[in-house]
């Protein structure tokens, strides 16, 4: 099923959601092509962007590659917010995302990310203003509330869509959880019974049946992926294809050995070879994990080829690795 975020029809209703460190360009263009619905920048902090700061305007580059490009923006004053999103349309983004949920306490700190969520006209202010900014349609982010005592995004939701906000995606978890315990997706139900833009569902589903349930116990439109899409750059859109919809095959042992040659080498030419290297160790590592839980792992040997690619600093040298690495798991070399 497509989403209608304003003008804009995704391709189908799994999309993967923005992280920090991890959908950089390489990845995104990656669980795009795999088929996700729609894929969203990492964080960009608005003041960062509109001063140009190094690294920041790569982080919501992607036009040419992707579309729809959805560039999130992070910030707690709205005019930064709307001069961020001025850039980030003038830069070729189809979609301008607030973040309302981050929890890191560098971002809370400056009353940025969820804490957007303890004051919600401050929070109506920003959006009022992004949304006056750009033509493109503006969609936020948020988690449940900033604790289990105000449990507020119903109230934020309502309001974001009366200032023209075409689209929200609510992480089932409060500011205070971080990350622990589960997601709550019923919880989710009562944004989407408040509004009538679409409500996307998110976190702690890794798997096409966890994504199912998680759409059905809140009752959304659509669903978003994260941590699950660690080493498998196409699950959103394996998902999307179990649900029926548009999507893509995983790929087989031959296929995803190409993948992971290319999202290494699109990593050196993204960051250069010395910071692309460094990052791309993460990758790795999960492709490694991904490899053992495919049943591709029989013929290596996971702990050992971890330790050679994620300690080698010469790109060139962890080329050669990754195609050893994949002789050796195809059976062609002996192990
Ligand atoms: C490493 C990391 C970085 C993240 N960065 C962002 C971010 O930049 N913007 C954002 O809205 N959420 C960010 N998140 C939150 C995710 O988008 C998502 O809401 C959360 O991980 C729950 O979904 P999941 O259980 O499917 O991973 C980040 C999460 C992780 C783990």
């Amino acid at each position: 099923m497509s989403i209608e975020i304003g003008s804009i029809k995704t391709k189908n209703s799994v999309f993967l959601a923005p992280m920090s460190g991890i959908t950089d360009l390489p990845f995104r263009k990656l669980a795009h092509r795999y088929g996700a619905g729609l894929v969203v920048s990492e964080m960009v902090a608005s003041e960062d962007l509109v001063r140009q700061r190094l690294g920041v305007v790569t982080r919501a580059a992607g036009a040419d590659e992707i579309s729809p490009l959805a560039v999130q923006l992070a910030g707690r004053e709205a005019y930064w917010m709307a001069e961020g999103a001025k850039l980030a349309e003038a830069g070729g983004a189809a979609i301008v995302d607030i973040n309302m949920g981050c929890p890191a306490r560098q971002v809370t700190t400056g009353l940025s990310g969820s804490a957007l969520m303890r004051d919600l006209d401050h929070a109506v202010g920003i959006i009022d203003a992004v949304v006056k900014a750009v033509k493109v349609p503006v969609t936020l982010k948020m988690r449940l509330g900033w604790d289990e005592d105000s449990v507020n995004a119903p109230e934020l939701a309502y309001r974001a869509e009366q200032s023209g906000v075409q689209m929200v995606t609510v992480h089932g978890r409060t500011r205070n959880q971080f990350y622990k315990g589960r997601a709550n997706w019923r919880a989710i139900s009562a944004v989407k019974d408040t509004v009538s833009i679409p409500v996307i569902a998110n976190g702690d589903a890794a798997t096409a049946e966890q994504a199912r349930q998680m759409r059905e116990q809140a009752g959304v439109d659509g669903v978003m992926i994260g941590r699950g899409a660690y080493g498998r750059p196409w699950l959103c859109g394996e998902i999307a294809q179990s649900f029926g919809e548009k999507g893509a095959q995983r790929p087989t042992l031959e296929e995803f050995a190409t993948l992971v040659r290319e999202h290494y080498e699109d990593m050196l030419s993204h960051y250069g070879s010395e910071l692309g290297g460094r990052c791309a160790r993460k990758h790795l590592g999960w492709y490694l994990e991904t490899m053992a839980d495919m049943g591709w792992a029989k013929n290596i040997d996971v702990k050992f080829w971890r330790g050679r690619l994620c300690r080698e600093n010469d790109p060139s040298i962890v080329l050669k690795l990754i195609s050893q690495l994949f002789q050796q798991a195809t059976g062609q070399e002996a192990a």
